[in-house]
């Protein structure tokens, strides 16, 4: 593929975004390379919705195929919370230390045994022709007690990924890309134009 707009400024899904892609797009754009990129309103109530929201109005905005990442923590006791609500569960406006704050207080007298969660990431990939794809990842885990890890971003340190032992935070970049919800959903959406890609030879 020649030109893809990944439909995001979040500087920490940027840097996996541009790994995961590599070899698929001759050139990736992202929000902050457009003047007046659209700040799309993400008032769905899933992760479908708001990614097709914002891959809609990024390709309708920039004439090219666009790709949104719509993804966030699942915590199994919090009810499914913070869900779509990840990047603002303390507050329109909250960074990762404030979002962090808040989930380590929500959990804070919860057993060992009731803290699985699982971080989602749904992709939409939408063309200017109106092709529309949804390609969705999961990865499950553990909410940690405190943060460990130095890496990723947003709720990374506090979250235990099943079959290691270490947090997301604690994996390098390659690994994390190995194992991640992004990656799972990166996975399909690489095999989907793989697919395209034979079905034009
Ligand atoms: P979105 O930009 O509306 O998709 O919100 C994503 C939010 O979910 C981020 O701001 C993080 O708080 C959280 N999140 C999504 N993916 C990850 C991840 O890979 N690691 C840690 N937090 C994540």
């Amino acid at each position: 593929m020649k030109h893809l707009v990944v439909a995001t400024r979040n500087k920490g899904k940027i840097v996996e975004i541009n790994a995961l892609l590599t070899g698929l797009v001759d050139q990736v754009s992202c929000a902050a390379d457009f003047t007046d990129f659209p700040e799309t309103i993400e008032d769905g109530t899933t992760f479908e919705e708001n990614a097709l929201k914002k891959a809609r109005e990024a390709a309708s905005f920039t004439g090219f195929p666009a790709l949104a990442d719509d993804s966030g923590l699942v915590v199994d006791c919090l009810n499914g919370d913070p869900g779509v609500f990840s990047a603002r569960y303390a507050g329109e406006g909250a960074g990762d230390a404030a979002n962090n704050a808040r989930l380590l207080a929500e959990c804070r007298t919860v057993p060992d045994d009731r803290r699985q969660a699982a971080f989602v990431c749904v992709l939409a990939y939408v063309t200017p022709e109106g092709d529309e794809q949804l390609f969705a990842g999961t990865v499950t885990g553990r909410i940690l007690c405190a943060a460990r890890g130095e890496g990723g971003f947003g709720y990374d340190p506090l979250f235990l990924v099943d079959g290691f032992e270490r947090s997301m935070a604690e994996l390098t970049l390659l690994e994390k890309n190995k194992v991640s919800h992004r990656a799972q959903a990166f996975e399909k959406f690489r095999e989907y134009l793989a697919g395209i890609k034979r079905d034009a030879v």
